[in-house]
């Protein structure tokens, strides 16, 4: 049923401080409309704990009383990133466990140790390309330059996805994204990933290599092995949830170090750990703004509030990073001497928490040293409120980074 009070989630991202405002303002579960369609969203971390553990809330579409209904239909622009396909991301209980036991089983740290040199010459290759780009002084986008391409690189690599196909993945997954892609051009998108996806699967099959999807072809924990679908969605999935992400986390870190100084100088002088910085970067500025969708199999009560039966329900993960109950007086600081560092649940919690989480930390803890100790006067090229959002509303996705190196 409509609520007149329901908070708009803006399409184009226009004004997240004052929408992440309005939602911590609001009840630990409140009402959003989300392209003319009214949800439910989460705002606050320990009612999110209750409810990401609770059985009788669902990925699976069907369980959404609005589409069920024929209210919501599949033009809805949104329905790509709740329903991309079968994978770990839209199953639950033992089928969720089956396609995520291989890839929270290969994510191993023997993998991610491997990945770290790839890291290291990523972050290496991809500073000198970027000090040339800005050595007469210039500003340069650290976006484009750094950032991107680095979380694609590697999940790339981990996947065995070759490194040539970068550039058309960062293009399609950006499409993929944006709210302003038409809907055919975002049908025709699609049908390119699962197409070079399933050619990829099978050249695996027939070419086994040292790389997850192989991992996941050939997983045998004794259970019933996937299905061609199922490693193409399952290696979708990854992609998707594994680059800009992280390349969230990394600008996001950067913006809160250089417009905070006097913090960056305490973690140059070593008084800080690049560690502390990373929680606080994901806790203040993540990059999951808002996670779609679960649904209710039944009514749910909790922390006073009632979900009926066939709502949708999406987690806010960006309101819940600033939850005042969960992170202290002065949620909305940035501050990498919190004496409590940051417990947020920007990964998420449960059976869906995600199993990227590692892999991230490493990517940022890399990334960030080395990025700081090449340009240590590094400064931003625009005043901080001109960096601005893509019109993703799912995501923290910043549109560049203009920065001057040596400023
Ligand atoms: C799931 C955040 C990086 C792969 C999730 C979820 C969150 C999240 C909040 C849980 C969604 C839910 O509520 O159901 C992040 C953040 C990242 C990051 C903040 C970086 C800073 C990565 C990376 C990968 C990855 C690097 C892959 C290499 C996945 C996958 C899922 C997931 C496959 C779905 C898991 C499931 O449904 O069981 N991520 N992620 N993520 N993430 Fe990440």
């Amino acid at each position: 049923m409509n609520q007149p009070d329901a908070i708009v989630i803006d399409p184009m991202v226009g004004d997240l401080a004052g929408e992440t405002a309005r939602l911590v303002a609001a009840d630990a579960i409140a009402t959003i409309e989300l392209l003319g369609v009214q949800v439910k969203t989460v705002t606050a971390q320990a009612t999110a704990r209750k409810l990401l553990t609770d059985t009788r809330l669902v990925k699976d579409i069907n369980h959404w009383g609005q589409y069920t209904s024929g209210a919501v239909t599949r033009d809805w622009p949104l329905i790509p990133m709740i329903d991309p396909g079968r994978s770990l991301f839209t199953v639950d209980g033992a089928e969720h466990r089956r396609l995520r036991a291989k890839i929270a089983q290969a994510i191993t740290p023997r993998r991610l140790e491997a990945l770290r040199p790839v890291i290291e010459r990523l972050t290496g290759e991809l500073l000198d390309d970027l000090g040339e780009a800005g050595a007469g002084g210039e500003v340069v986008d650290l976006k484009t330059l750094f950032a991107g391409p680095l979380p694609m690189g590697v999940v790339c690599q981990l996947m065995g996805v070759p490194e040539s196909e970068i550039p058309r993945q960062l293009k399609l997954w950006k499409a993929f994204f944006s709210l302003l892609t038409p809907q055919e051009e975002r049908i025709a998108v699609i049908a390119e990933l699962d197409s070079i996806f399933t050619d990829l699967v099978r050249e695996k099959t027939a070419h086994p290599a040292d790389d997850l999807t192989t991992g996941l072809i050939l997983a045998d924990d004794g259970g019933e092995p996937l299905t061609e679908e199922e490693v193409v969605g399952n290696l979708k999935s990854m992609i998707a949830a594994g680059h800009e992400t992280t390349i969230g986390l990394i600008l996001c870190a950067v913006r809160g170090l250089l417009t905070h100084p006097d913090q960056l100088a305490l973690v140059l002088d070593g008084k800080v750990s690049w560690e502390a910085v990373i929680e606080e970067a994901l806790r203040w500025d993540p990059p999951v703004t808002h996670l779609l969708m679960r649904f209710a199999t039944e009514d749910i009560e909790v922390d006073g509030f009632t979900i009926a039966e066939g709502e949708g329900v999406v987690i806010s993960y960006r309101a819940i990073g600033r939850d005042r109950e969960a992170h202290g007086a002065d949620p909305d600081s940035f501050d990498v001497t919190r004496k409590a560092p940051a417990r947020h649940i920007t990964f998420g919690h449960g059976p869906h928490i995600c199993p990227g989480a590692a892999l991230s930390r490493l990517e940022a803890a890399t990334a960030l040293p080395a990025l700081f100790a090449r340009f240590p006067r590094m400064k931003l090229g625009v005043a901080a409120e001109e960096i601005g959002n893509l019109p993703v509303m799912t995501q923290n996705e910043l549109a560049a980074f203009p920065v001057v190196l040596n400023g």
